[in-house]
């Protein structure tokens, strides 16, 4: 990627990943970015590093601004690989011994990565550091999404270096988000719906005590996708708004089937939903990617989930599912299970235990169909659609 200019003396030398199609179990079907950020002051200072195997060409597009071995320090704002990968291949081009600036928890956890060459110095939260005709303001954000996650600000233009928060795993041509649309808004949401969700409540806290200390916000630059330069507050109102797990009337289907049974069952829950005014997102787990479910996931206010029963259990598409779901921790959503069975059936029961796990409030009894749905079996389908709903527009299960 040519490096781009996004304010005077401010670099964007990332990288982008047209290849990457599954970020630790996240479809990027438009790759990904590893975004590095090159500011030229007195003391000439690179903001995060790339994947290891991007760090050449990271190294290349730095000397198209710049020698390389000019960068005086580097700041990792996060350990984790696809921003710091590429930091031992950088510092030994760069020069072993210059600082590298991070959390306290960021030197034990880069310390843990790659051993002892890296001069390794923490910084306070709320610590500054001039730099020459600017200065750095460091913030911790533990958490978020690591325990070592910090902000980098630039006090004099205004800018924040957020790490992965406010990113998306997008490589267009665009780096900004004028330049990107509100289409760049849907990669926002799946990022946070996937990465982010866990950490809601400390979003929440974070924007509050941001919003406290009142930093101007002109620009901000995540480690992914474009940059929000010309209306950053959209990006920080969406988090806002994503953190607070607001919902919709929306239910989200999901499902999979042995010999179509419970596709017919979940065929009909679905017009059930929708003749009783819900919008429905039917989302078979043989077309959709769990990533792009928990994107659905985020605004929906009831979760159905259908499974066949398999050796006494859930079928193995929906347990991954129900896997991811719960550690990805959605609040306030209404739960209700189906499926289909030959003899034993347990596959039902054990989704609602998934749902108590995860604090939702669950339609009950969920519907269990033995063999192939008759006439009055997907009556009886219908009808639990429109409890569904039923319970959805009273906002409990
Ligand atoms: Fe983009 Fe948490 O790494």
């Amino acid at each position: 990627m040519q490096p781009v200019q996004i304010a005077e003396g401010i670099w964007d030398v990332g990288v982008r990943d047209w290849s990457i199609r599954d970020f630790h179990g996240y479809s990027t079907d438009q790759g990904t970015t590893y975004n590095a950020f090159l500011i030229v002051d007195e003391k000439i200072t690179l903001i995060d590093a790339v994947k290891k195997e991007f760090a050449d060409q990271l190294l290349a597009n730095i000397a198209r601004v710049l020698d390389p071995k000019r960068i005086d320090m580097v700041v990792s704002n996060h350990t984790e690989m696809d921003h710091s990968g590429g930091l031992p291949r950088l510092m030994h081009a760069i020069g072993e011994t210059k600082p590298v600036l991070c959390s306290a928890m960021g030197e034990k956890h880069l310390r843990l990565h790659f051993g002892a060459p890296l001069n390794l110095q923490p910084v306070q939260n709320g610590a500054t550091m001039r730099l020459g005709k600017r200065s750095l303001t460091f913030l911790e954000t533990r958490m978020l999404h690591w325990p070592d996650s910090m902000f980098t600000y630039v006090n004099e233009d205004q800018i924040l270096f957020s790490s992965d928060a406010f990113g998306q795993h997008y490589a267009g041509q665009e780096k900004f988000d004028d330049q990107a649309g509100e289409a760049i808004m849907a990669f926002a949401q799946k990022y946070f719906a996937n990465i982010l969700l866990l950490y809601a409540p400390l979003i929440l806290k974070l924007i509050d005590k941001v919003t406290a200390m009142g930093l101007g916000i002109r620009m901000i630059c995540p480690d992914h996708g474009i940059v929000w330069r010309t209306d950053p507050g959209k990006i920080i109102s969406a988090y806002a708004r994503w953190s607070r797990q607001e919902t919709a009337n929306k239910a989200v289907v999901v499902y999979d089937t042995m010999w179509n049974s419970t596709r017919q069952m979940a065929e009909a829950i679905v017009e059930g939903l929708d003749g009783a005014g819900a919008a429905v997102k039917p989302m078979p787990l043989r077309a959709f990617h769990r990533s792009d479910i928990m994107t659905e996931v985020l605004d929906a206010r009831a979760v159905v989930v259908g499974s066949p029963t398999l050796n006494n259990g859930i079928f193995p598409t929906v347990a991954d599912l129900l896997c991811y779901m719960k550690g990805l921790k959605p609040l306030n959503r209404i739960g209700a299970a189906f499926g289909s069975y030959g003899w034993s059936g347990e596959a039902v029961k054990q989704i609602e235990v998934a749902f108590k796990e995860m604090n939702f409030k669950t339609v009950s009894p969920g519907l269990r169909l033995q063999y192939v749905p008759g006439a009055e079996a997907i009556a009886s389908c219908r009808d639990f659609g429109r409890r569904i709903a039923e319970a959805m527009a009273q906002g409990q299960g």
